[in-house]
């Protein structure tokens, strides 16, 4: 970690930026009086609850309670950690972030590195341009000459060339008093364990620098000129590059326009230097990896369109496949994603080249929407025209609507899929909703160490149970707001600390979940004694994973008048205690097996079985095949 952050500095930035273009760029807001409201991001709603002050410079949530300035937005909705929050609004205003940290001499080394680090990427980015341009780079020249690149978009993409040497540029950054271990670390030199020896990693390659937003050099592709393998060498990961979250590009696409509405998402460096060429600037390209959520993440928060380009054949299929899955998730309202097929054997390069920057603009725009390449996903392979092929059909469509935020989006393709299916919306929605159950069900079972389902009738979580007690509680909560019977726990001491007290002494009882070691802590914490009110404890986990999961619990409505919390509570350690015995589903499935064939035997052997023998019979037969 570098340095603290001063907090006049975070003081002076707040008073700069304004909360309501930080979150305007987010939500939809709309002019209210003296303040802007909208629908919040935080919680799910149809009306607008959610409000944001120009003049307070803060937003508040009157729904779910969500609130803050705008650094504490962007750690919210951004889900940044408070310095990479700063390090956001710094780079609006294009600002430096200092750093104090002057106790911790490791913390300063290291930041001294980081900057070492990127003057030497840009040292480095430089040495290339010049190389390109000298008596060595000719060939290079061209080369990219040969693939239509004017001198204008090699000079915007910064394209330059490594020379053919062993040591050319490990020489060229030696003499400027650059370590070679920087160089190593930073992924230009290679360094050979077995002799010792460190060499140029890119040689006699074009080189395409990678940046960050900012501008600054990250790390480089290079290309061989011939058919050497690879074609592509790209810098390792270092502490400045991570392959997963970057996008080639999208530094020069902000530069071109200040006003970007979409992004095209393709698979190469060329395909994004020869749509530039073309006067298409909004192209960019992941790093011969696939599309992740970092990059959609990142993508989204620029613009509200995404159309992705791939090969019209089976590879470019199943990569097309691979993005839906992960856009699934991401596509709250507002946001949009399209697909564009190209014909087989081309990329964009080669497309803009043969047809055009219009004719490409065309594909584009004419894009298959999302919902599109679902249903067409969907049906694929199987036949809709029968009762099975619809209900398959319906099926995997709904496994992906599980994944769509609620929304718009959702609500669209519902009714189309309606529509498509010949099954009315309202059945639709129960089987949505029994999915969602289904896999929190699953997941509840997954609690007690991933062990297959108990038997017994007894074995509903006691919070419904325990709720239908309480006077004020509503019959039914909404099945996807349910918690783990551990989440159920975490919230109600979170509501009471107290109760921490009628907890047993050993925590045996909790199991392996997603919540376990928020819950561990917590109590922890609580047994400690210091933290008597739920603003408190909150305010201990902020900035961090678990204090996001503790929010999260917080805002669902707890449900349960204050006389039923201590039983509610002991009730779930029960339950959770005694899931943890009876779950030995070897043992049951033993126990099962012996009293199926005691009964098969009898049923041979000519004996009638009782009307009980029987019902246990039909029992341990549908237990069987489920
Ligand atoms: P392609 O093999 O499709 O190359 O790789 P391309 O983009 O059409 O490049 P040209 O037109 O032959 O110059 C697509 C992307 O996959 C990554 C690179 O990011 C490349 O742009 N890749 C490919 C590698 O990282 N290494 C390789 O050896 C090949
Ligand atoms: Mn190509």
């Amino acid at each position: 970690m570098a340095g603290q952050i001063p907090q006049r500095f975070i003081d002076d930035l707040l008073g700069r930026v304004d909360v309501v273009e930080v979150v305007g760029e987010r939500v939809q807001l709309k002019k209210a009086g003296r303040n802007y409201s909208g629908l919040c991001p935080f919680h799910q709603e149809k009306t607008p609850s959610f409000t944001v002050s120009a003049d307070k410079q803060f937003y508040h949530c009157f729904g779910c309670g969500a609130n803050g300035n705008a650094l504490r937005f962007l750690m919210e909705y951004d889900k940044l950690p408070f310095p990479e929050a700063v390090e956001q609004l710094a780079g609006r205003l294009g600002i430096e972030v200092p750093r104090e940290g002057a106790d911790d001499p490791r913390a300063q080394q290291r930041e001294q590195k980081r900057k070492e680090g990127v003057n030497l990427l840009e040292l480095a980015a430089s040495f290339y341009r010049e190389r390109l341009k000298m008596q060595e780079g000719q060939a290079a020249q061209r080369y990219l000459l040969g693939r239509g690149l004017s001198d204008d978009v090699i000079k915007t993409y910064g394209i330059g060339y490594a020379p053919a040497g062993w040591e050319a540029l490990k020489q060229h950054l030696s003499e400027r008093g650059i370590g070679e271990s920087v160089q190593v670390e930073y992924g230009l030199l290679i360094h050979r364990e077995d002799t010792g020896r460190t060499y140029d990693r890119f040689r006699d390659r074009v080189m395409f620098p990678i940046r960050d937003l900012r501008g600054r050099t990250i790390a480089f592709g290079g290309r061989v000129m011939g058919d050497d393998q690879p074609k592509y060498l790209n810098s390792p990961e270092t502490p400045v590059f991570h392959k997963g979250r970057e996008l080639y590009g999208l530094y020069e696409a902000r530069q071109a326009s200040n006003k970007l509405e979409q992004l095209v998402m393709v698979e190469g460096y060329m395909d994004v230097v020869a749509l530039a060429q073309y006067g298409i600037h909004n192209a960019v390209a992941t790093l011969g990896t696939a599309t992740t959520e970092d990059h959609l993440t990142r993508l989204f928060r620029l613009v509200s369109r995404v159309v992705f380009c791939f090969d019209g054949d089976r590879a470019g299929r199943q990569a097309a496949s691979r993005a839906l899955e992960t856009a699934l998730p991401q596509m709250i309202d507002g946001r949009e994603a399209r697909f564009l097929f190209l014909p087989e054997g081309d990329d964009p390069d080669t497309l803009v080249r043969r047809e055009g920057a219009e004719a490409f603009q065309d594909r584009v725009t004419c894009a298959m929407p999302l919902s599109e390449f679902l249903f067409e996903q969907a049906a694929r392979g199987r036949d809709v025209n029968t009762v099975e092929g619809r209900e398959r059909f319906a099926s995997q469509v709904l496994e992906a609507l599980n994944k769509v935020p609620e929304g718009m989006l959702k609500s669209l393709l519902l009714e189309s899929l309606a529509q498509r299916s010949g099954l009315a919306q309202e059945q639709l929605k129960g089987l949505l909703e029994k999915r969602t159950q289904a896999a929190e069900q699953r997941a509840l079972k997954g609690l007690v160490q991933g062990q297959a389902e108990p038997l017994g009738a007894d074995s509903a979580p006691p919070s419904q149970s325990a709720t239908k007690q309480a006077a004020s509680a509503p019959s039914s909560r909404p099945i996807s707001q349910a918690l783990s019977p551990v989440g159920r726990i975490v919230q109600l001491l979170l509501h009471e600390p107290s109760l921490v007290a009628a907890l047993p002494e050993s925590l045996a009882w909790l199991p392996a979940d997603d919540d376990a070691l928020l819950c561990q802590e917590l109590i922890a914490l609580l047994k400690a004694g210091r933290y008597r009110s739920p603003q408190v404890v909150l305010a201990h986990f902020q900035g961090t994973d678990q204090g996001r999961r503790l929010n999260e619990i917080a805002q669902k409505e707890l449900l349960l008048s204050k006389e039923y919390r201590e039983t509610e509570l002991i009730d779930n350690v029960n339950y959770l205690k005694a899931m943890k015995e009876k779950n030995d589903p070897k043992k049951e499935v033993d126990v099962m097996m012996q009293q199926f064939s005691a009964l098969v035997k009898k049923q041979e052997s000519g004996e009638k079985l009782t009307a009980e023998e029987r019902l246990n019979f039909m029992h341990l037969l549908a237990a069987s095949k489920r």
